[in-house]
């Protein structure tokens, strides 16, 4: 029989009600309807932060990139002065949006007429506007959003009221303070959308119970289920940490320049996830990491990205150490992309039933736990 996906939120607050020992999935509903969707948008993406990358890919003046986040188009810049900047990616005149993807622009020109406007949102000119009498270009400046950035991550806001991300987020920079996240190069990213509901690929990052089936074909035998540690999770984000072996030399840290990590943390890798969707893997070696945001309840729009530890910047093997993180990364990424796809698929069928969590899965439970807090917190309760 057909389930009734009539009142997913009813569907997840009776789900958070249990206590961890007793926890299940989250309920099919949260995952499927559109219903969900919209009201993760208001009361999630609208209200927190959401990453857009690393600030050492706009580190000079014009390097832009650009976001959908939560039905607003956003532009971030690095400005004239040199700040980072967000505003609104919607021209003044007749509304097209203005930059796409990631680059560089000395100004900011419309595709549609060609209004053109500095890099910090004034209209510079627009052309064949002398003859309307109202137009003044001084009175058109494109709405600035908030942006902050915090250990080289760039993050925006919608919301005047979210608390600051380093006030947030200020347990995890003491937690990683030796792994100093500001000394990390990004070198590759890149975009995509996966048929798999964001939430998905954001619960398949949070536990690595799943590594040693999922990708038995790359790192499952290097990671061991008795070496995760699965702490309870904070109210802006959750970790975990797992052991990597020591044949996975670019994980590791820096023989000679990491004097900063002692003991096992020289070959621990801490997988945090910050809500509501930036996703990090922190290993002594390299980083990687996805930014996730919704599309629709089927797709999920995914920024990638990543790079090795500066430590290992003047080391002779630098480009082969970074085609091997390359390589691996992208193995990797088709595990779980089969995994997590195949996952919807599964949880939008009628048989779908969700099931008990493993201890494992405890930054699982704390996500659905933040979710509806969110979710509660925007609907007034
Ligand atoms: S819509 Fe931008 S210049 Fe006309
Ligand atoms: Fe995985």
């Amino acid at each position: 029989m057909p389930k009734d996906h009539s009142d997913p939120i009813a569907d997840l607050r009776r789900n958070t009600s249990v206590p961890f020992e007793q926890a299940r999935a989250m309920p099919t509903s949260v995952y499927t309807s559109e219903d969900f969707v919209e009201a993760e948008l208001k009361h999630v993406f609208g209200k927190d932060w959401y990453c857009v990358g690393r600030a050492d890919a706009l580190s000079k003046t014009g390097d832009y990139v650009t976001a959908e986040l939560a039905g607003q188009p956003i532009v971030v810049l690095r400005d004239a002065d040199h700040q980072l900047r967000a505003m609104s990616n919607v021209c003044l005149h007749r509304m097209s949006t203005l930059l796409q993807g990631r680059g560089n622009a000395k100004t900011i020109v419309c595709p549609y007429h060609a209004w053109t406007y500095n890099l910090d949102g004034n209209l510079r000119g627009a052309p064949a506007m002398s003859q309307n009498d109202a137009f003044c270009k001084d009175h058109y400046r494109l709405p600035q959003v908030r942006c902050e950035e915090w250990l080289g991550w760039v993050f925006v806001c919608l919301d005047p009221d979210a608390e600051p991300v380093a006030v947030q987020l200020a347990e995890v920079a003491d937690m990683i303070a030796a792994y100093d996240m500001t000394n990390y190069s990004e070198s590759f990213y890149e975009e995509h959308v996966w048929d798999t509901n964001w939430k998905v690929l954001a619960e398949n990052f949070m536990e690595s119970y799943h590594l040693p089936v999922c990708h038995a074909g790359t790192i499952g035998g290097l990671s061991k289920l008795e070496d995760m540690v699965c702490p309870p999770g904070r109210p802006a984000f959750n970790y975990h940490t797992i052991l990597k072996d020591e044949s996975l030399r670019i994980a590791m840290a820096h023989p000679t320049k990491n004097d900063r990590l002692k003991g096992e943390e020289r070959k621990t890798t801490y997988l945090l996830a910050l809500y509501p969707s930036l996703m990090i893997t922190l290993t002594p070696g390299y980083f990687w990491y996805i930014s996730l945001h919704p599309k629709g309840p089927g797709q999920v729009h995914i920024r990638f990205g990543g790079g090795m530890s500066n430590d290992f910047a003047e080391d002779a093997d630098i480009s082969e150490n970074f085609t091997q993180l390359k390589t691996l990364l992208d193995e990797v990424n088709v595990e779980d992309r089969g995994c997590t796809e195949k996952v919807f698929n599964g949880l939008c069928s009628d048989a779908a039933t969700p099931g008990h969590l493993s201890h494992l899965e405890r930054p699982n439970y704390d996500f659905a736990q933040y979710l509806m807090g969110k979710i509660a917190a925007g609907l007034g309760e």
